[in-house]
């Protein structure tokens, strides 16, 4: 095998198909079983669009009512979530809140298994353990930030959609509808994205006819790399690191001489702009006008035009996401589990197809080592 064969980080490389949804760098464009991302993001709740992601279609009225009811039904965090969580160090990462949670949920909901061979599950099964975790996994990231903040936990409420509930399990207010509106279009612009690393990690795990919820606790393990889903925390950071708009230029030659990766910019499949980010800028801009924080779309500005006329490298949605999430009032470290929420429709969604019609991820390496060489005695 020579050098040229290996496609490293497999790049370029196409691996299966998948009829979830279609990135089209060329165009900058993301379809959703069909659906431009943006239009969905515009015209539709999160819960109708996690339905779309797992049937192929949009729900009509009836479908949707039926279906929020059962996600209703599982708004509450469980018990024993809630134990697990509390047993860690209020200074654990939320993404390994998140991650043990979605993990003791898989446990005590496939608890009484035979054995591994039954693990896959029916299809039937496996949508009814997606939804469970769609609709548990905004308790535990509003569970885990009240924690910290020593607050008493919120339960849900089934009169609200699952943004506006999300929102008030979070901060025990009503939320106002611009703020619901921006964080529903990011969960919606965060929610699918093809062979993305989280993914396809994901996919191997399921590839092997392991578990829905062991393949989505892997998924959390990859998304949690600022590579990945933590760029949208690590944005947050770089914004507090540069302070006042007026020091961009300085820290931008300082990062760029220590070759520091610019947070929210650049992109393994778009190289001129991410579909996503003009729906979050304007969902930003809304925020930006609701809180009145003018300094914020100024440094975004001031950041964005500067990196973009040097390196000719673009944001990508983690970008605007990390402030939005910071007005509405997110801790910093919460910003990637935001993100787990979102995802896990996709994951889950790729999972299902994976799982009908599989063949075990299994590729090749070419061997670099020592030699064949003997013990000598
Ligand atoms: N800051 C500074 N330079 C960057 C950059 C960034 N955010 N993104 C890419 N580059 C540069 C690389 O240094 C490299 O330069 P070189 O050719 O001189 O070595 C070139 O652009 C190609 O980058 P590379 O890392 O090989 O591209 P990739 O397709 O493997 O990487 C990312 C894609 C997302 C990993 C990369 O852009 C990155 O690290 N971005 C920051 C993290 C981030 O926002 N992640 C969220 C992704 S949605």
């Amino acid at each position: 095998m020579s050098d040229s064969d290996i496609k490293k980080g497999l790049a370029g490389v196409t691996v299966d198909e998948t009829a979830i949804s279609k990135v089209n760098p060329e165009t900058n464009s993301l379809l959703y079983r069909g659906y431009p991302v943006q239009e969905l993001a515009a015209t539709q709740p999160f819960e109708a669009v996690a339905y779309l992601l797992w049937h192929g279609e949009l729900p009509d009225a009836t479908q949707l009512a039926e279906f929020r009811s059962v996600e209703r039904a599982h708004r509450a965090l469980p018990r024993e979530v809630r134990a697990g969580i509390d047993l860690l160090p209020l200074s654990a990462h939320p993404m390994d809140e998140i991650r043990t949670a979605a993990s003791i949920i898989g446990a005590t909901d496939t608890a009484g298994a035979a054995s591994v061979l039954d693990a896959s599950g029916t299809p039937e099964e496996n949508l009814d353990r997606s939804i469970r975790l769609f609709a548990a996994l905004p308790a535990v990231v509003a569970y885990g930030q009240r924690r910290r903040r020593q607050q008493e936990l919120i339960e849900p409420r089934d009169d609200l959609d699952y943004s506006a509930n999300f929102l008030w399990m979070t901060f025990g207010e009503m939320p106002d509808p611009v703020v619901v509106d921006a964080f529903n279009r990011s969960m919606i612009l965060y929610a699918e994205h093809s062979f993305n690393a989280s993914t396809f990690t994901a996919r191997v795990i399921a590839s092997t006819l392991s578990d829905l919820y062991s393949a989505v606790v892997g998924a959390i393990g990859a998304l949690k790399g600022p590579l990945h889903g933590g760029a949208n925390e690590a944005v947050l950071h770089v914004f507090n690191e540069i302070g006042d708009p007026d020091n961009v230029t300085d820290w931008l030659n300082k990062a760029l001489a220590e070759k520091r990766k610019i947070m929210g910019f650049g992109h393994r499949v778009y190289k001129s702009g991410d579909s996503r980010v003009p729906t979050m800028k304007e969902a930003l801009d809304s925020l930006v006008e609701h809180f009145d924080r003018p300094e914020v779309a100024t440094l975004y500005d001031a950041l964005e035009n500067e990196f973009v006329s040097r390196k000719g490298i673009y944001p990508n949605l983690d970008y605007p996401s990390g402030p939005a999430y910071d007005l509405i009032g997110f801790d910093t470290l919460t910003f990637t589990p935001l993100f787990v929420a979102a995802r896990v429709t996709g994951w889950t969604a790729h999972i299902m197809e994976q799982m009908s019609s599989n063949a075990l991820i299994r590729p090749l390496s070419a061997y670099i080592g020592t030699e064949e060489r003997h013990v000598q005695l």
